[in-house]
């Protein structure tokens, strides 16, 4: 099969509170975004990247990736789900598309692998996710424990999310709440598909608050000096 990767990039990065969207941060050697895109520019069975950055966006253009071939530049939305979108219908015919946030620079092309071996293999959309592991609690409005959730089964949902690519932007294009999607699978989900979980890396991990970026910069260099060794 045909693989091609949607990365939505246009949103501000309010919770980092930097001055710059967070994607545009440096860490280590280059921005958050040039990390993310690496892995997905660099494989051989990727045939076409196609970033969503928003509107007024001031640094993408100014990235050495910028003028890369098997890149596109599209304009994002409001929401991540109309950035996804917007990128979807920017695609040529493939048969899978990988969707992954630009925020998530620790991905690794192992994991990356999986999904396209699962494509493979079943010929069906899956995406990554590790599994819960501290006890999970609900509670009220009043913080007081209702009850302690099952941890079996339990996920936290990662990207990439690897879907065929028309039927992606069928499921999306087919809810009524679009801004309540807030990843690939669940959209898919909502139109009664069938989703695989293909465990994947914690350390996968997206920089959402400002600590988030040490520990980016920590398994970055760590994989760094594993590539050297
Ligand atoms: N995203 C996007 N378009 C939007 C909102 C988000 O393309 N309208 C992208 C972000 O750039 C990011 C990914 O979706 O790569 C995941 O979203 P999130 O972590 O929430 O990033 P931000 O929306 O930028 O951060 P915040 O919610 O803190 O403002
Ligand atoms: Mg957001």
């Amino acid at each position: 099969p045909c693989f091609s990767v949607v990365i939505p990039a246009a949103g501000i990065g309010k919770r980092v509170g930097a001055d710059i969207p967070k994607q545009y941060l440096t860490v280590l050697d280059s921005t958050i975004i040039e990390h993310t895109l690496k892995p997905f520019i660099e494989h051989a069975d990727i045939q076409r990247v196609v970033v969503s950055v928003s509107e007024d966006d001031q640094w993408f253009a100014h990235l050495k990736v910028a003028t890369h071939p098997k890149l596109t530049v599209v304009k994002g939305g409001k929401e991540r789900v109309d950035s996804v979108l917007s990128a979807l219908k920017a695609l040529p015919e493939t048969d899978y598309v990988l969707v992954h946030d630009a925020a998530r620079p620790c991905i690794q092309s192992s994991d990356i692998d999986k999904l396209m071996a699962h494509a493979r293999e079943t010929n069906s959309g899956a995406m990554l996710a590790y599994r819960v592991r501290d006890t999970m609690k609900r509670s009220d409005q009043f913080n007081h424990i209702k009850k302690t959730v099952d941890r079996e089964n339990l996920w936290h949902a990662l990207t990439p999310q690897m879907f065929n690519n028309k039927q992606l932007i069928d499921a999306i294009s087919g809810v009524q709440q679009q801004h309540l999607i807030t990843d690939e699978a669940s959209a898919i989900e909502l139109a009664g598909g069938q989703v695989t979980i293909i465990e994947g890396r914690s350390d996968n991990l997206k920089v959402t608050q400002s600590e988030d970026l040490l520990l980016a910069e920590f398994y970055l260099s760590k994989f760094n000096s594993l590539v050297k060794e």
